[in-house]
């Protein structure tokens, strides 16, 4: 699988992955479950807890982190280069930028921020419990950037960039991580806006009534200022990977589908000889302009993963990488300059060492890997560089259906003992089968 730190929860491709999580899932319970009537403390605030809680210690532990605003960190020098980009890009009559950045939003959001705002089907998998970090049944760590548009473009803003910590359930691999970094943008634009450059602009109309929704557009919206619009996004977004990848750099547009944009696009760039998906974007959706008092403007919205970025630009290999306290890691982006060429030098390569686990999952109780890969990483933190599904058996007799895990332990800052693994994959074990109810072969 390439690179997916922008994941795709959002869209509607069904998947297998989605189809098993939405069977297995259904009344499924937490590895990480709080006690009923309890509390939380995040970032100074109180939360109740309730069944839906599913935040792990390690995750909040990533909370108030802020990378993306740390001094020379690199997924700070990738937020300068997009921010300046945009500050350059547009700016009022005597110059000044018109875009204004958020980057201090708390990452904890509510249900309707972070769904039900952006039109996110009630049923749709990417609100699983299996996929969000829940922190109770109406709050959660922001899944994704987007889920601060509403309330900004309510504020009266037009134009913004909002950057942050985002969090997802997910495999454990070099570029997975439950907590990563997004730039989301908005603009929005009136009509004369959109047809700035067209002289007699009486014909000209943003909005159409009785249209309807085809590939191409929104019913509500002419042809004509959807097709503008789709132009200056299609231009400011290759003007970004351009800036950042070089001018000779390949991209092509793929359409995608996403429940708070239409029509809908990814761009991908060719880099080291894959296509690699790098943001998603679109047209706004119209019922969300109309529902935040800003109906007689028409915006496109885009979303980035910072983490795929800064892996490409700088040669990191490991996501894990980003988290890494060690100086030796830090000091190699020292730099005043964001635009510097920097390639990382790994500071030495450690050997991995492979362990297996397999046990029948439970029978009468609901069962998800994202589960599995949480305690994992629960009780063995940054020791663990990934953990694959390497097998799955249904018992000839008994029906019942056992999955094998291969777990690769390895220390980005240093070499870890077999006495080490061999104690934290015990642990595992006796955990796994303690609250997860599987049994362990
Ligand atoms: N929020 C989407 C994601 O995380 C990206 C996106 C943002 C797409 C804005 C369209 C518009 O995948």
């Amino acid at each position: 699988m390439i690179l997916k730190v922008l994941s795709c929860s959002y869209r509607m491709h069904i998947n297998f992955r989605h189809v098993t999580r939405i069977l297995l899932n259904r009344t499924f319970s937490s590895a990480m479950q709080a006690e009923a009537s309890k509390e939380i403390i995040l970032l100074g605030h109180k939360y109740p807890t309730d069944e839906w809680t599913n935040v792990t210690p390690r995750v909040i532990s990533k909370l108030g982190r802020n990378l993306h605003i740390l001094l020379y960190h690199p997924l700070s020098l990738i937020r300068q280069r997009i921010v300046n980009y945009f500050y350059l890009q547009f700016h009022n009559r005597i110059g000044n930028p018109i875009f204004s950045v958020y980057d201090n939003l708390s990452p904890i959001v509510t249900v309707e921020q972070n769904f039900d705002s952006l039109l996110v089907p009630k049923n749709h998998p990417s609100r699983n419990k299996t996929d969000c970090y829940y922190i109770n049944r109406d709050t959660l760590l922001r899944a994704h950037m987007t889920a601060h548009q509403t309330e900004l473009i309510s504020m009266g803003l037009n134009n913004f960039l909002v950057v942050g910590d985002v969090y997802r359930r997910d495999e454990i691999d070099s570029t997975h991580y439950p907590a990563f970094h997004q730039v989301d943008a908005v603009r929005l634009c009136t009509k004369d806006e959109v047809f700035e450059n067209v002289k007699n602009t009486d014909e000209l109309k943003l909005f159409e009534h009785r249209g309807v929704e085809s590939n191409e557009k929104q019913g509500c919206h002419t042809l004509e200022s959807v097709k503008v619009m789709e132009h200056e996004l299609k231009n400011t977004l290759t003007g970004l990977a351009q800036t950042l990848f070089g001018s000779e750099v390949q991209y092509r547009w793929v359409e995608q589908y996403f429940p708070f944009t239409h029509p809908s696009w990814e761009l991908e760039v060719y880099y080291k000889g894959q296509w690699l998906e790098i943001l998603g974007c679109g047209i706004i959706r119209q019922e969300i302009l109309q529902r935040t008092g800003t109906a007689e403007r028409i915006g496109w919205a885009f979303g980035l993963g910072l983490e795929r970025l800064a892996m490409c630009l700088y040669d990191i290999p490991d996501i894990r990488l980003f988290w890494s306290k060690d100086t030796a890691f830090s000091d190699q982006f020292k730099t005043e300059d964001p635009n510097a060429i920097i390639k990382y030098k790994p500071i030495s390569i450690y050997p991995p060492c492979k362990s297996d686990i397999s046990f029948w999952l439970p029978e009468d109780k609901h069962y998800s890997s994202n589960d599995f890969y949480d305690l994992v990483r629960e009780v063995g933190g940054d020791r663990i560089q990934q953990v694959v599904l390497k097998d799955e058996f249904i018992h000839p007799t008994t029906k019942r259906l056992s999955h094998c895990y291969r777990i690769t332990y390895r220390h980005m800052e240093r070499t870890l003992s077999k006495l080490e693994v061999n104690n934290i994959h015990k642990q595992i074990k006796q955990q796994v089968s303690e609250k997860l109810h599987v049994k362990v072969r």
